[in-house]
């Protein structure tokens, strides 16, 4: 009946310019299909880098074995703290349970500092607070970080991966000094913290 078929509201010719309905659903089913093979790739990328480059610290990949880390090489006891490199300096640095060694440094203000860092048993955390400075301290692993301070200042350096039962006591600090008053300090000075420095 013709009356009837007007009055029916699906069976109603669509106005101009209105998608009908089976070429909305072609559309829709087409683009889920170009997402999921959009995930599948980026799933793919995932598994392909995760295989082929293994894990590793952020920064540079240097191995060194931790077993023999005090015994020879870089991070002998004897080598540790800031040492004067170049236009800047290198901090020197073991991490272990439940302390690093040394546990203060001393380093100049408004001088390029590269922090070297390795672990001697387990992963540590390295951060210098209120700063940018932050490494994960692998062993097996150099950790490096370069930075710089602008004036002198102190700053504390809290180990931020738990370690063990020990972990929320280990921490050491960076402090930092004037840079004309750094060349006077003996090596021993740079590592002490404690006794006041003189002018
Ligand atoms: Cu070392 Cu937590």
């Amino acid at each position: 009946m013709a009356n009837g078929e007007a009055s029916n509201p699906l069976l109603r010719p669509l106005p101009s310019g209105v998608v009908p309905q089976d070429e909305v659903d072609r559309n829709e089913k087409r683009w889920v299909i170009i997402m999921l093979a959009l995930l599948a790739v980026m799933m793919l990328i995932i598994v392909i880098t995760a295989i082929t480059h293994a894990m590793h610290p952020p920064s540079n990949v240097e191995p060194i074995d931790p077993v023999t880390l005090h015994l020879q090489g870089e991070f002998v006891e004897s080598n540790l703290g800031t040492a004067g490199e170049g236009d800047g300096v290198t901090v020197r640095l073991v991490a272990q349970q439940f302390s690093f060694v040394p546990n203060c440094v001393k380093v100049p203000a408004a001088t390029p500092v590269k922090i070297r860092i390795t672990s001697a048993d387990v992963v540590h955390g390295f951060i210098l607070v209120d700063t940018n400075v932050n490494t994960m301290v692998v062993p097996g692993f150099v950790s490096e970080v370069r930075t710089s301070f602008a004036s002198p200042g102190e700053y504390r350096m809290p180990c931020h991966e738990f370690c063990g039962l020990g972990h929320q006591g280990m921490y050491a600090r960076v402090v930092v000094v004037e840079k004309d008053q750094f060349p006077k300090l003996t090596q021993e000075q740079r590592t002490d913290c404690v006794s006041p420095v003189s002018p």
